[in-house]
């Protein structure tokens, strides 16, 4: 199998600096070299293009917020772009970069019908009307689901929402309470991870999303920030290693995921790597890593 990565060092989506170093973070954990000794044939093909917020704010815009709206569109319909090019049958993994990215990603894969497993602390599901902060990467996941500023909806609306699931959610914000209500996207809270655990809910997605292909979009803050400090916006009470790691394997096991992001690890906040490495490990087991 052949296995692509791509990089997206941007920031600007997010309340605070530092995610646009994720990707550098989780080459220099050794994604490549991990995926390679898994007997996959891998090729980084660098970043796509993410304007320095500095240079930005030069212009008067403010860092956070949507008045990058369009500087993140354009970052994520670059993204989308390079995706439709790669040819059938490879496996793209997007390191990110803040999860605005996503909206770049699942429209770029979603040439056909898919299921989207969104694995996060938050469910990204609010518009410029229901956010409290006016960060994008709190919006990716209405976008695709065609909620949000036209701007963004109409370059990424890409799935159906009720072939989205959300695991690990532990923070949501009273608006995106109603919106993923609304929209009917089936959403397993820590609290449903508690009660049927990981193997239980692994199982109920594949289940739901039968018959479609997978595209798994993995935010490092639905980890226990104990063990992912590195991270903007930490929610505490997040997934174990072991559930974490379950989860992947259990998806890798259906055979039926095509794409990966590794979206949100911030080397600044981070102690000694250990976000990215956290994160290259649940990638592994993504792509078929098995302990015996
Ligand atoms: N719900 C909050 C907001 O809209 C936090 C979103 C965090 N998103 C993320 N991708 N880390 O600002
Ligand atoms: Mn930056
Ligand atoms: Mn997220
Ligand atoms: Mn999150």
């Amino acid at each position: 199998e052949r296995v692509v990565i791509l990089g997206v060092p941007m920031d600007l989506g997010a309340g605070r600096r530092g995610v646009d170093m994720g990707p550098s973070a989780l080459r220099y954990a050794r994604l490549a070299e991990e995926l390679e000794a898994l007997g996959l044939a891998v090729e980084d093909l660098g970043d796509v293009r993410v304007p320095v917020a500095e240079t930005l704010r030069r212009k008067g815009l403010r860092f956070g917020g949507q008045n990058y709206l369009e500087e993140i569109r354009q970052a994520a319909l670059e993204l989308k772009e390079r995706l439709r090019s790669l040819p059938e049958g490879v496996f793209p993994i997007v390191l990110g970069g803040d999860h605005s990215l996503s909206m770049g990603s699942v429209s770029g894969v979603a040439k056909e019908p898919l299921g989207v497993v969104w694995v996060d602390a938050h469910a990204d599901f609010n518009t410029p009307e229901t956010s409290p902060s006016g960060n994008i990467h709190g919006m990716p996941l209405a976008v695709l689901c065609g909620l949000g500023h036209p701007r963004l909806t109409e370059a990424f609306q890409a799935v159906d929402p009720k072939r989205v699931v959300l695991v690990g959610v532990r923070s949501l914000d009273p608006g995106e309470r109603r919106l993923l209500r609304e929209m009917g996207v089936t959403v397993y809270t820590m609290h449903e991870v508690d009660r049927l655990g990981v193997a239980r809910i692994a199982e109920e997605v594949l289940e739901r999303l039968a018959g479609l292909p997978l595209h798994v979009s993995l935010d490092a803050d639905v980890l226990d920030p104990a063990l992912a400090p590195g991270v903007g916006t930490p929610v505490p009470g997040g997934l174990s290693y072991r559930e974490a790691h379950l989860l992947m394997e259990i998806l890798a096991q259906s055979g039926r995921v095509r794409s990966l992001d590794l979206v949100e690890v911030n080397p600044i906040l981070d102690e000694k790597n250990r976000t990215a490495e956290m994160m290259v490990g649940l990638a592994l087991s993504l792509l078929g890593k098995r302990i015996l």
